[in-house]
């Protein structure tokens, strides 16, 4: 089959693993999550690769090097997807990894690189099922947080009991950390917006991923009758946060690049006769400067504490990510930027105001990422798609990449 469309077809089989069936969801080691591993395991094996999973759930798939101490390149983005997903953001990446190793394995015959390469799927990046992303990516790279584990969902249970849950073992996380002599990490995504779509390209090098800071922001007020209570004795938390959260548009619009998002609240005790006594809410804030997003973050809280005080509420809130923004290793962008033209294609480079698992293993290692157009500009939605010949596009960059790779490294 033609290798565009074997990867879709993977990716749209892969997307029929889901918590909610007629849509795409599918969190941190949720049983569906066990079908991905199956399949993704059958078609790293059947390309010549040895694959375990380690004890956050990562799948990993090794394709040797021509020596058993050889040097690995890691190649991976992540399993996991927002509620209501697309069938390609972030499961596109590790299923070109396998459709990568698969061509390179053919196209070696039976010869060795100097170096061996290692796809992973990362077990969770989007943060839904705990709030804290990159769960999968911070520890191979050794960053994951100590109380990471102890963390629960809106159901109380914890990453460690999902961990356990899953078969696996939430003492031996530190031994997902990548060991050994790593190159660096490669990884291709759906750019998840519109420039290379307007300016008619198939292929983006990145060259810096935006910082993100992630909240859990609560509003308590006082819950009561909506009937009897008069409008000025009211202490209603879902009109605060209702008012914080125009305030957050304003702000958000007046400062260049800044993107500021809640896109999850909830109000309790959650009926249409009670005033909302208490409201729990996201906010996502993101910019490239990370002195800006620092500053806006502020600003922001300081907002919510004035509306606050005015309303006879209390705020509180809890830092879940603090991502600082990150460049793309200039070697690579360079030797990524020639791989894209050996195959014919025209260079664009372009941040990414996406968050990927690249800007945490950036943390570890030389990164580079790939952007494949997205048709639309849709992602994190049902309708996200990205173009066959796209992907055949990338495939080939990625292979003219190994082959520069060799040359530095083999
Ligand atoms: C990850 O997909 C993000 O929210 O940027
Ligand atoms: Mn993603």
């Amino acid at each position: 089959m033609e290798i565009g469309r074997e990867v879709i077809e993977r990716c749209r089989q892969l997307a029929a693993h889901t918590e909610e069936p007629g849509s795409i969801t599918r969190t941190f080691l949720s049983d569906p999550m066990r079908c991905v591993h199956a399949d993704l395991r059958a078609w790293m094996e059947q390309a010549g690769m040895s694959v375990s999973v380690d004890a956050v759930g990562n799948l990993r798939g090794s394709y040797g090097g021509a020596t058993a101490d050889a040097p690995r390149w890691i190649v991976g983005s992540h399993l996991d997807t927002v509620p209501h997903a697309g069938a390609f953001a972030g499961i596109l990446g590790v299923v070109l990894g396998v459709a990568l190793v698969k061509a390179l394995a053919n196209s070696l015959g039976g010869r060795r690189l100097g170096f061996g390469i290692e796809v992973v799927g990362f077990s969770e990046e989007e943060g839904v099922r705990f709030g804290l992303p990159f769960i999968g990516s911070r520890a191979l790279a050794g960053t994951l947080d100590d109380a990471a584990p102890a963390k629960r969902d809106a159901d109380g249970c914890s990453v460690a009991d999902a961990i356990r849950a899953f078969g696996l073992n939430p003492a031996a996380i530190g031994e997902a950390r990548v060991t050994g002599e790593a190159l660096g990490y490669l990884e291709f995504h759906i750019e998840q917006g519109p420039v290379l779509e307007s300016l008619n390209l198939p292929l983006g090098v990145v060259t810096s991923i935006a910082g993100q800071s992630r909240l859990e922001v609560r509003f308590e007020g006082k819950a009561n009758h909506a009937g009897t209570t008069p409008m000025h004795l009211r202490r209603d938390a879902l009109a605060g946060a209702a008012e914080w959260i125009s305030a957050i548009e304003r702000e958000a619009a007046a400062v260049p690049s800044l993107v500021a998002t809640v896109g999850k609240i909830e109000a309790q005790p959650g009926a249409g006769n009670v005033i909302a006594g208490s409201v729990r809410m996201s906010l996502d804030v993101r910019h490239t400067n990370d002195e800006a997003r620092a500053r806006a973050v502020k600003h922001l809280l300081d907002s919510a504490q004035q509306i606050a005080a005015r309303r006879g509420l209390v705020v509180s809130y809890e830092l879940r990510l603090d991502q600082a923004a990150v460049a793309m290793d200039a070697r690579l962008i360079e030797m990524l930027g020639g791989a894209v033209r050996e195959g014919g294609f025209v260079e664009h480079r372009m941040p990414s105001g996406a968050g990927h698992d690249a800007m945490v293993m950036a943390e570890r290692m030389p990164a580079a990422m790939l952007f494949l157009r997205s048709p639309g500009g849709i992602s994190h939605h049902p309708d996200e798609a990205v173009l066959e010949a796209d992907v055949a596009a990338a495939l080939a960059t990625g292979l003219h990449f190994v082959d520069r790779l060799e040359r530095v490294n083999g």
